[in-house]
């Protein structure tokens, strides 16, 4: 879907330059030439691959703390060779979904940066005349921000590297990613609660969780309790509705998640290769807020789409309506081809009849509009 910033930029590119950048400051110039011209020594990475076996373990893991902390070197670095890239791209693609005036944000906070990864999204996505608070506190980790940052296309923009964020700032976007779930249930509450009250009128936050059933359901309380406390939020990602969500208080165990499809770079490949782990498509849990503004129009198709006999069937959330909706063989038209094509996480049209219907007498009247389309096929 081409966002506000999307027609002139290169993903793909992007993470190209990104893994290089990694590569040239851990491993120096040389490895750099050796890894724009093919894959690095499965000698040299081995140690990292270890390293990310390890804290991929620790973010599976229970809760604890003290384990999710990264305080190692290696870990950090192996942090940066892998998520990074993996990140970068979660939230380049959440950025774009908060179709914010990047030339208007004045002010950001990155809370949890880690080597910098949504500073990075947010400098590729063209932000400029910002002062950008990347807040993390592991020395470890900040002392990576530090290597890499500077060499990320900053010009114009001031980027200041902290233990903990400034006070009485408020900030035009703040963006926490992968961070939330590092604290206790509590804390995720008040962190979220300070986070938003840190927003300038207009501001946008956005929230990054990793795709697991426990952090994701997490979120979907956090979000019902947030916009709940504060009634000046509005959803804008991936709800285009302000109530509680239908779909945490209806299960125990569905969980409100999108998959994007890329173009793994190498390292990222190389990495996969020796891990075991397999990124070929990178899923992810997120919500964006905005303080002020209004809700998206339109449905979110919240769950894989269904063949069977009846028909295509969609899981919608929208509205005032959270259900399935069926499209039988013989309805198929012209005007209801977006129903059909629609693909998990895309926002479409639909006129919903009625809510206590079976879905029978429904069919006919689907006619449906596309509104967003996350991924080309
Ligand atoms: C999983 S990493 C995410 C890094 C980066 N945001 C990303 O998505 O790639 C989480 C980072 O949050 C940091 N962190 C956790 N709790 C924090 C807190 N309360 N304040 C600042 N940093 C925190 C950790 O040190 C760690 O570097």
């Amino acid at each position: 879907m081409p966002g506000p910033f999307a027609k002139s930029r290169h993903p793909a590119r992007d993470l190209a330059a990104l893994e290089t950048l990694a590569v040239e400051v851990l491993f120096g110039p040389a490895a750099a030439e050796k890894f724009s011209s093919g894959k690095l020594p499965n000698s040299l990475l081995s140690p990292y691959a270890d390293a990310l076996k390890k804290l991929s373990q620790n973010y599976v893991a229970p809760r604890t703390r003290s384990l999710k902390e990264i305080s190692a070197k290696i870990e950090a670095e192996a942090y940066a060779l892998y998520f990074l890239p993996i990140n970068f791209a979660k939230f380049d693609f959440l950025l774009r979904q908060a179709e914010l005036e990047i030339s208007f944000i004045r002010s950001v906070l990155d809370l949890g940066c880690g080597p910098g990864t949504a500073t990075m999204a947010g400098l590729a996505a063209g932000l400029s005349g910002a002062v950008v608070c990347a807040v993390d506190h592991s020395r470890q980790m900040r002392e990576i921000a530090a290597k890499l940052l500077p060499h990320w296309n900053t010009t114009g923009n001031e980027i200041q590297i902290t233990e903990s964020v400034p006070r009485n700032r408020h900030f035009d976007l703040i963006m926490a990613g992968n961070v939330l779930g590092e604290l206790s249930l509590d804390e995720q509450f008040s962190q979220l609660m300070s986070l938003a009250s840190s927003l300038g009128e207009g501001g946008i936050l956005i929230v990054l969780e990793p795709a697991l059933m426990a952090n994701t359901r997490n979120l979907m309380h956090l979000r019902d309790l947030i916009l709940r406390s504060d009634t000046q939020l509005c959803p804008l990602f991936p709800c285009t509705r302000k109530d509680d969500c239908p779909m945490y208080s209806q299960s125990t165990n569905e969980w409100c998640h999108g998959a994007l499809r890329w173009k793994e770079p190498s390292l990222v490949k190389q990495l996969d290769h020796l891990t075991g782990f397999n990124k070929h498509r990178i899923k992810y849990s997120a919500l964006i807020l905005c303080r002020g503004g209004s809700l998206k129009s339109g449905y979110r198709v919240v769950a894989p789409p269904k063949k069977s006999k009846r028909g295509r069937t969609l899981r919608l959330c929208g509205p005032g309506y959270y259900g399935e909706r069926v499209l039988a063989g013989k309805d198929r038209t012209a005007s209801n081809k977006p129903f059909e094509r629609a693909q998990l996480y895309d926002r479409i049209q639909i006129e919903i009849v009625s809510e206590e219907s079976d879905g029978s007498e429904l069919e006919a009247a689907i006619g449906a509009e596309c509104l967003v389309r996350l991924e080309e096929d």
